[in-house]
């Protein structure tokens, strides 16, 4: 067999773990989340479960790239013949993913543009009249969907990464900077404690299960992700180490992306915390009225959302990367066949979501609207079931020996004791109960 390629260094490894992981998960997501669930019980909940199940499910998915030199549609079956079908499961979360994080992806681009022309967003009510009208969000979705099957199409992903390593810590820098202004303002105080004091009365499974499916869509687990970075790590370098780093830079973007949007969303509303619960919108209407306020706001605001959008797009190149290859593997058609298919399918689900803004908002699934609908299922269904059987089959079927004997390659283990109780016990226990309840309480059913 040919040798796998493997990441010139450490640092090369974490760099492309961490631009795939880092995206509009963490700029987009986490903090709309993080509004509507509670503020500082849901950061609280969020970080727990980072230093536990996260990076239980980091180490454990490096270690199986690594051990197998296999993509997660053959590295599961490879492990163990009967289990397969995990990698099958995994594989078609990102199938889910696609096509709503290119709308996504597709709002962001606008907002760049937007910010470029000078328009006026800074209004409660721009950005909801956008969404809901037909044609100019949909020619925006097809523009970053559109970018992203070229970059995988003509391969120039190697581009993107060493432009990656620019624009991230610029990403982060602006970041900061943007937080720094935002806590400054007046009014913004009530925030921050909304943000930064737990809240315990707002605590619910649903918060958990919440943080938790937030958890794996933000650092790319429980989907075959890093299993694939895994297989690409070299023999030579520590898996806990890259696993930890990875995991604080995707954890400390999402908390700065916080830090920025909810205590703005005090200060320019006022204080009214139904602002809170804006859900998905957020981030599109907060930080347009945050730069219309700042000296130099365009200019910064037209950065700011230019870095956004290639976040957003090394993480949807990642995703599309994965479904081709899986398709490849599977099915064992050309890439550029296989890519096409994708495109065709996510402009049609994308599509969909899209009008379920407009002319579709009567359809509603289970209680959710389109969009919504299709990031519970992959996010709060799919992620922690795929990360609970991942648990399972490593701690009962090839047991935490086979893992921890991989990471000890390069040297001892420390937290092994930890690592076997959480894998087999803790872990999946705790993610079927939090899983079963969560569900249970979103379509209130359960109410504790
Ligand atoms: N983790 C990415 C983010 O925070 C999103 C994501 C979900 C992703 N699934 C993925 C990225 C698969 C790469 C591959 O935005």
């Amino acid at each position: 067999m040919e040798k796998r390629n493997t990441f010139s260094g450490k640092l090369g490894f974490i760099l492309a773990a961490a631009g795939s992981a880092v995206g509009l998960g963490n700029l987009w997501r986490f903090p709309y989340l993080a509004a509507k669930h509670g503020g500082g019980i849901f950061l609280l909940v969020y970080i727990i479960l980072a230093l536990t199940f996260g990076s239980v499910l980091m180490v454990t998915e490096i270690a199986i790239g690594r051990k197998t030199q296999l993509s997660p549609l053959s590295a599961f079956g490879a492990l163990n013949k009967k289990w397969k079908w995990l990698g099958k499961l995994a594989t078609f979360v990102p199938v889910l993913i696609f096509p709503y994080y290119c709308l996504i992806g597709g709002w962001v681009t606008k907002y760049t543009t937007v910010m470029i022309t000078g328009e006026n967003a800074a209004t409660d009510s721009y950005f909801t009249d956008y969404i809901s009208s037909t044609a100019n969000p949909l020619i925006w979705f097809f523009v970053f969907l559109v970018i992203t099957v070229l970059v995988v199409l003509f391969g120039v992903n190697r581009g993107i990464e060493n432009l990656s390593k620019v624009l991230m810590p610029l990403l982060l820098i602006i970041t900061i900077a943007l937080s720094v202004f935002v806590v400054t303002r007046p009014g913004s105080a009530a925030g921050m404690r909304y943000y930064l004091l737990p809240d315990f009365s707002r605590l619910s499974f649903k918060t958990v299960l919440a943080a938790l499916g937030q958890l794996f869509y933000s650092m790319s687990l429980a989907m075959g992700i890093m299993i694939t970075y895994g297989s690409y790590f070299s023999k030579e370098e520590k898996i806990t180490g890259a696993a930890h780093k990875i995991e604080i830079f995707d954890t400390a973007i999402a908390l700065l992306a916080g830090l920025m949007i909810i205590p703005a969303v005090f200060s320019f509303s006022g204080g009214d915390e139904a602002a809170l619960s804006s859900g998905p919108s957020l981030m599109f209407i907060t930080l347009p009225k945050v730069f219309a306020a700042m000296p130099a706001g365009r200019v910064i605001g037209a950065l700011f959302f230019f870095l956004v959008l290639f976040a957003a797009l090394t993480s949807s190149v990642s995703i599309l990367e994965a479904i081709v290859a899986g398709i490849i593997d599977e099915f064992k058609i050309s890439r550029t066949a296989a890519t096409l298919a994708v495109s065709v399918y996510g402009i049609a689900l994308g599509t969909v979501c899209s009008l379920g803004f407009g002319i579709w908002s009567d359809v509603t699934l289970l209680g959710f609207d389109i969009l919504d609908f299709l990031d519970f299922v992959s996010n709060s269904v799919m992620l922690p079931l795929v990360g609970m059987l991942t648990c399972v089959l490593v701690g009962f079927v090839i047991k935490p020996d086979a893992v921890i004997s991989e990471i000890e390659l390069n040297g001892p283990f420390g937290m092994k004791k930890f690592y076997i109780a959480m894998v087999k016990w803790i872990a999946p226990v705790f993610i079927f109960a939090i899983l079963v309840s969560g569900i249970l309480q979103s379509f209130g059913i359960l109410s504790i």
